[in-house]
C-alpha cells in the first residue's frame, strides 16, 4: 500500500506541476493559469477535482496524451453554495478541445444539471484540437446540446479569459451571461487571417473580437472587465443574486424596512419637463438597497438599462429607459437587450420592475431595415410570457407602442404605478393634433393659434396624469418619494404569485 500511495502522490504532483515556460508566458500576458483562476473563483479549499487523471488515448501503439487533457473540471462552492466548473488550461496544447477534454466538460455539465447547481465555464482555448478532427467537433456538439438542455434550468455563466475561436464561441453565446477581460479575451468565428483572405481587410484579434467589440458593439459580452481578479470577483457577485436553479427562489438578503423608506431625492432627480434628460441610473440607485445594482451590457444599447438589484432584500430585475442616451427611445438593439434580460429574469424567478420614460420607438429607414419590428416584437413576446411578479412604474412620458411594450397593464403587468408627471398617449399633443385636425388647420386663418388651442384640449382630455388611473390602466398615482416604499410593498404582495404556462411544445418567439 505504501508504494501505491507514493505512486499516486507522484502522479498527482506531476500533473499539478506547472509547465514553466508556458506558465510564464501566460503570466506575462496578464493571464492566470486554469487552477489559479479556480482559486480566485471558488471558496478557499472547496474545489473537488473530477477527472484529473483523464488523458487522451491514441491506440495501443501511440503514447497517451498528458493528464487533465488541458481542462481542469470539478465542483466547489461560492459563498457556500455548490457550483460546477471547468477551466481550460492554455498552457497545455493551447487549451484546445479534443475528445477527452470534451468528455470531462460533459461530465460536469451533466452533474450540474442533475444537481440543480450553476455551471461556470472559464474559456481559454485555441478551439477544436486540430489533430483530433471530427472527434473534437463532436465534443463541441455535446457541449452545445447540454447547454441548451440546461437553459432556463440552471444558471450558466461563461467567462472568456483568452482566445475563444471558431464554433467554440457558441458556448459563451449560449450561456445566460458572458464575461470578458479587456486585452486578453477574444471571440470570433473566423480569425484575422481568414478575414484578410476573404475580404482583404487586415484586422487585429482585438479589433475583430476583443472585449470592447463584444461589450459595446455585438452585444455578445454581458460584462467586460479590466483584469481577471475583478472579473472573477464579479462572477461571485452575480451568483449571489441568482438561485441555483429555476425551482429555487433567488437568495434573499435581510429586509431593510424599505416599505417605510421615503426618498425625497427621487422627486428632484427627474425634471418635470418631458424632454429634459437625466440619468436613470441615479433613480435606480435611489430605489435599490444600498444604492447597489449590477448593470448588464453597460456599454451596449445604452438607451435601455437592465440591472439586477435588491429591494428590501429581494432580488429584482430592473428594466429602465435611459433619457440620457437617444432620449431613451427603444430601437432594435435596446429591444434585443431588454428582451433577453426579461427572459433571463423570468427563467430564474426574478421579479421584474420596469421604469418607463419613453418617447417611442426610434423612427428611421435604418431601424426599419434593421428589423426593429422583429426585435420590438421580441421584447413584447418576452414580457407577455413572463410569469414572475411584474411592476411597471411610469415616471414621465410613455407613448404609443413603446408604452405597451414597456410592461403595460395590457400585456400583463401585475401592478402599474405612475408618478404625477406621467403622460401616456398614442403620441405627443402636437403630432396628434396635426393628424386629427389636418383639414381644419389647413383651412384656418391662424393655424398656429388653432393648433395651440387644440393641443391644450388634447392634453386636458387625454394626457392628464389621472386619465390612465381613471380607466384602470394605472393602479395608483404615487408620490415619487414613495417609489422605493411602493415597490417594496408591491413586491411583498406579489411574492406568492404562481402562474402555470399554457401546455404546448414551446412558444415561437420572433428571433
Ligand atoms: C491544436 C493548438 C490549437 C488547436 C493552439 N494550439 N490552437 N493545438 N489545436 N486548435 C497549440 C499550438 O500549437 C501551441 O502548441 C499552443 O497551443 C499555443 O498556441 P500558440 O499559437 O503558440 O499561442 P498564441 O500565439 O497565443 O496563439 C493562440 C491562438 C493560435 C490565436 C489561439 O494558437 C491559433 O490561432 N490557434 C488556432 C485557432 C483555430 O483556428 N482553432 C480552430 C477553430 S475552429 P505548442 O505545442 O507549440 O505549445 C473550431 C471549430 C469548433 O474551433 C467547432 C465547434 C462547432
Amino acid at each position: 500500500m505504501a508504494g501505491l500511495r507514493r505512486d499516486r502522490d507522484e502522479l498527482r504532483a506531476e500533473t499539478l506541476t506547472d509547465r514553466a515556460p508556458a506558465v510564464e508566458r501566460q503570466h506575462a500576458l496578464g493571464k492566470r493559469t486554469a487552477r489559479e483562476r479556480l482559486d480566485l473563483l471558488l471558496d478557499p479549499g472547496s474545489f473537488m477535482e473530477i477527472g484529473m487523471f483523464r488523458r487522451r488515448s491514441e491506440g495501443p501503439d501511440e503514447p497517451a496524451g498528458p493528464r487533465t487533457d488541458g481542462v481542469v473540471t470539478g465542483s466547489g462552492t461560492v459563498d457556500g453554495r455548490t457550483v460546477f466548473v471547468y477551466s481550460q488550461d492554455f498552457t497545455l496544447s493551447g487549451g484546445s478541445l479534443g475528445a477527452a477534454h470534451a468528455a470531462k466538460i460533459h461530465k460536469v455539465m451533466d452533474l450540474a444539471l442533475a444537481n440543480g447547481a450553476p455551471l461556470i465555464g472559464l474559456n481559454d482555448s485555441g478551439g477544436a484540437r486540430i489533430q483530433e478532427g471530427v472527434l473534437a467537433l463532436d465534443g463541441y456538439g455535446g457541449i452545445f446540446r447540454r447547454q441548451v438542455r440546461a437553459s432556463g434550468v440552471i444558471p450558466q455563466i461563461s467567462v472568456v479569459l483568452g482566445p475563444c475561436a471558431g464554433g467554440a464561441a457558441y458556448s459563451p453565446a449560449l450561456a445566460d451571461v458572458t464575461f470578458m477581460v479587456r486585452g486578453t479575451a477574444q471571440m470570433y468565428l473566423t480569425g484575422p487571417d481568414v478575414v484578410e483572405a476573404v475580404s482583404g481587410r487586415r484586422v487585429t484579434h482585438a479589433e475583430l473580437g476583443g472585449a470592447e467589440v463584444h461589450g459595446a458593439r455585438s452585444g455578445v459580452a454581458t460584462f467586460v472587465h479590466d483584469d481577471e481578479e475583478g472579473c472573477l470577483d464579479d462572477v461571485r457577485y452575480l451568483l449571489s443574486l441568482l438561485p441555483s436553479n429555476y425551482l429555487e427562489p433567488p437568495p434573499a438578503a435581510a429586509a431593510r424596512s424599505a416599505a417605510a423608506d421615503v426618498r425625497p431625492r427621487l422627486a428632484e432627480l427627474v425634471p418635470v419637463e418631458p424632454n429634459r434628460p437625466y440619468d436613470m441610473r441615479t433613480v435606480i440607485a435611489e430605489i435599490a438597497d444600498d444604492g447597489e445594482f449590477m448593470e448588464f451590457h453597460e456599454d451596449w444599447a445604452g438607451n435601455v438599462i437592465c440591472a439586477l438589484a435588491r429591494i428590501d432584500g429581494e432580488v429584482v430585475g430592473l428594466v429602465g429607459n435611459q433619457p440620457m442616451v437617444l432620449a431613451g427611445v427603444l430601437d432594435a438593439a435596446a429591444s434585443q437587450k431588454a428582451a433577453r434580460f426579461v427572459r433571463f429574469c423570468d427563467a430564474f424567478g426574478v421579479p421584474l420592475v420596469t421604469l418607463v420614460d419613453v418617447p417611442g420607438f426610434l423612427p428611421g429607414v435604418d431601424q426599419e431595415h434593421a428589423g426593429v419590428i422583429r426585435h420590438g416584437a421580441k421584447l413584447l413576446h418576452a414580457y407577455c410570457e413572463a410569469t414572475v411578479p411584474r411592476i411597471q412604474v411610469i415616471l414621465r412620458k410613455a407613448y404609443g407602442g413603446a408604452y405597451i411594450v414597456m410592461d403595460s397593464r395590457s400585456i400583463g403587468a401585475d401592478l402599474s404605478l405612475a408618478w404625477p408627471t406621467n403622460e401616456i398617449a398614442v403620441m405627443g399633443a402636437e403630432a396628434a393634433v396635426n393628424v386629427v385636425h389636418r383639414r381644419e388647420l389647413a383651412a384656418a386663418a391662424d393655424p398656429g393659434a388653432l393648433r395651440g388651442v387644440l393641443m391644450t384640449r388634447y392634453a386636458e382630455r387625454l394626457t392628464h396624469p389621472y386619465f390612465a388611473a381613471e380607466h384602470g390602466l394605472v393602479d395608483d398615482v404615487i408620490d415619487p418619494a414613495d417609489t422605493r416604499a411602493a415597490l417594496a410593498r408591491g413586491l411583498a404582495a406579489l411574492r406568492g404569485k404562481r402562474e402555470i404556462a399554457e401546455p404546448r411544445k414551446h412558444a415561437n418567439i420572433p428571433l
